[in-house]
């Protein structure tokens, strides 16, 4: 199996977690200049505004970096579209089952790493071609499940064969 930061292009295997109005595109492009997956969060914004921090973060760094989808967001739909056409090379998602979204990316080739907060979504996401899978449990605080990090992602693991990220309090 590849390393995280084999499929991913970085120097370490860590991804910055997709955070609304906080990362950035040079928020990002700081943490891929450092080594790790920058990530530009989009809860709040349109897709004018993504457009503008994607084109920014390209200016700023020339490492991978990549986009979160938080799935809640009005601006779901055209948020998938602009990372179909700004060249995004990796996506996560978040809160909730990006699966209608994941053929076209893929097509494009674009690395499609999604969160979840129960196997039994790792799974089936896992067959929609999914390169790896973010097991995130309710330490890190946000619209996940209630399964706590250290239970999950056993559980994860055991579900699929991609590679799995681990999530929530990992850091604390
Ligand atoms: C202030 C803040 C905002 C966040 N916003 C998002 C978001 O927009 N989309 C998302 O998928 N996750 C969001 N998260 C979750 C993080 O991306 C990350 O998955 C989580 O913080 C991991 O838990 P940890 O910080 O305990 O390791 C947010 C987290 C924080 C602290």
């Amino acid at each position: 199996m590849k390393k995280l930061n084999e499929i991913l292009g970085t120097k370490y295997p860590f991804i910055q977690g997709g955070m609304a109005n906080i990362a950035t595109g040079e928020f990002a492009a700081a943490c891929s200049n450092a080594g790790a997956l920058g990530m530009i969060a989009t809860g709040g914004w349109d897709g004018d505004r993504l457009r503008q921090e994607i084109r920014r973060a390209k200016e700023l760094t020339d490492k991978p970096f990549g986009v979160n989808l938080m799935l809640m967001s009005p601006y779901a739909d055209d948020i998938a579209q602009i990372i179909l056409e700004e060249d995004v090379k990796v996506v996560t998602t978040g809160a909730g089952n990006p699966g209608k979204y994941i053929p076209a990316w893929k097509e494009k080739g674009i690395k499609v790493i999604p969160v979840v907060a129960a196997a039994v979504l790792a799974k089936r996401l896992e067959r929609y071609g999914v390169d790896a899978i973010i097991a995130e449990g309710t330490e890190s605080g946000g619209h996940v499940g209630e399964m706590t990090t250290m239970a999950l992602v056993p559980q994860v693991i055991d579900a699929v064969s991609v590679p799995v990220v681990a999530a929530g309090g990992i850091a604390d």
